[in-house]
């Protein structure tokens, strides 16, 4: 490894017992992707609390976290929390009556959202966000080139391929703590160009038809960076939907759509100049097979809908109001979104239309993450390929089964006030 002489004094311990722990976690990850050194961060961190680094043998006790703060330790750059805290994630806003128990406990939510590890990392400067889309709260961006390390797999695309920031799957307590990451993967200039063009038979334009074209291209392209042509211009809920189902499918850290995404003002520009590896023609018969393999019900009635993967913004909350107003649905319907734009939708009267609709918004988490559904609950409908794939994961068993229903907002919607499936692939 290449380190500065900072870096091997933190590494010998001369700086501590915590920031030598995170050194080590650090230089065996570099060692791990292939780099001989690490990247000093200049723009935000992410990671799921307590960290992606303590629940591994990097682990060190919460005295020792206690010892550093109280001595005035913070993180280096802006980090934000993703998702409420694990283990034993639950719903920070909307819990109250939500017919899930333990979620719905005030003991529970309070032993989960209450734990030192939290009040610590506020201290040292953590804004917890609590959320996997907690860029839709930042208000603070990561501007294009800075480098980040951020952990979650929905929303490291939003920072690569949207912002054109860097960062590759990997935030963590160590990275946001010193303020450094391994330097591979989308830190690298060279990476960040297609080797993949994705091009359709027919013109990407809905919601669904990005989120199941995020999936077959995550399949597809695994850990490779695609350049998208023949979409529309994809609109943030768009973007959101491609990122969350193509690191569903496959690992993508970073895409292109010419004319749409900052490195990519022309094809030429996202390839680096150089031809593609591959052109794959994704024609409609592979989109629905995509959309019939996330589909895995056995009849037509359902019992639940969830919406709100990725957590919902403030532009989609509007408009399922609307949808919702003077409605009544006939069965639990949840919608996820972030513990910030929970309170704003409350201030601008969406939670009001929602609850007399009987639906209920919630934030911080979501069913998937969580692990599971209110008892007997075994008909749940979503719009997510995300969602529709690990709530499934959740229910293995044959004699244990779980009806998923996968398809548009509208068809969700539609279930929910009929307690019936009516959608199609089109
Ligand atoms: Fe977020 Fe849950 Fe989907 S945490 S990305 S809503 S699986």
């Amino acid at each position: 490894m290449i380190l500065t002489d900072e870096e091997k004094r933190m590494l010998d311990g001369e700086r501590g017992f915590v920031p030598r722990r995170c050194m080590e976690y650090l230089v065996d990850m570099a060692k791990v992707a292939g780099t001989d050194r690490l990247v000093d961060l200049d723009g935000t961190a992410d990671f799921h609390v307590p960290s992606t680094a303590m629940v591994t043998h990097y682990e060190f006790p919460v005295e020792e976290l206690k010892k550093i703060v109280d001595a005035g330790a913070t993180f280096k750059v802006p980090t934000f929390s993703n998702k409420s805290p694990w283990f034993g994630a639950t719903f920070v806003d909307g819990w109250e009556n939500c017919g899930y128990p333990p979620h719905d406990d005030p003991a529970h939510h309070a032993k989960v959202m209450e734990r030192e590890w939290m009040e610590l990392y506020r201290r040292m400067g953590m804004i917890t966000t609590y959320s996997c889309a907690s860029y839709l709260a930042e208000s603070y961006w990561p501007t294009p080139g800075q480098h980040c390390a951020w952990n979650e797999s929905s929303a490291v695309p939003y920072c690569n391929a949207v912002l054109g920031a860097r960062s590759n799957i990997d935030g963590s307590f160590a990275s946001a703590f010193l303020g450094k990451a391994p330097y591979y993967g989308m830190h690298v200039t060279e990476n960040r160009y297609a080797t993949v063009v994705i091009d359709t038979e027919r013109r990407i334009e809905s919601e669904i038809e990005w989120d199941v074209l995020g999936f077959a291209v995550g399949e597809e392209c695994r850990l490779a960076v695609p350049a998208l042509v023949n979409t529309g211009k994809p609109t943030t809920t768009k973007y959101l939907k491609f990122n969350t189902a193509a690191n569903t499918g496959g690992s993508i850290a970073m895409y292109h759509v010419p004319g749409s995404t900052p490195e990519a003002p022309t094809l030429e520009f996202a390839l680096g100049g150089r031809k593609p590896q591959r052109v794959v023609v994704i024609d409609d018969a592979w989109l629905a097979r995509t959309y019939e393999k996330l589909n895995d019900h056995r009849g037509d009635r359902v019992e639940m809908v969830s919406l709100g993967c990725p957590h919902m913004n403030l532009v989609d909350l509007m408009r399922l109001s609307r949808k919702l107003e003077g409605k009544k649905v006939k069965v639990p319907f949840w919608i996820m979104t972030v513990p910030t734009l929970y309170h704003t939708a409350e201030e601008l009267g969406y939670r009001k239309i929602f609850e007399d609709a009987g639906a209920r918004l919630l934030s911080g988490t979501c069913p998937a993450a969580i692990d599971g559904l209110p008892e007997g609950i075994r008909a749940l409908a979503v719009d997510a390929a995300k969602q529709a794939y690990y709530i499934s994961g959740l229910f293995p068993e044959a004699d244990d089964h779980l009806d998923v229903f996968y398809g548009t907002q509208d068809d969700c919607i539609g279930a929910a006030l009929t307690g019936v499936w009516r959608g199609e692939w089109k």
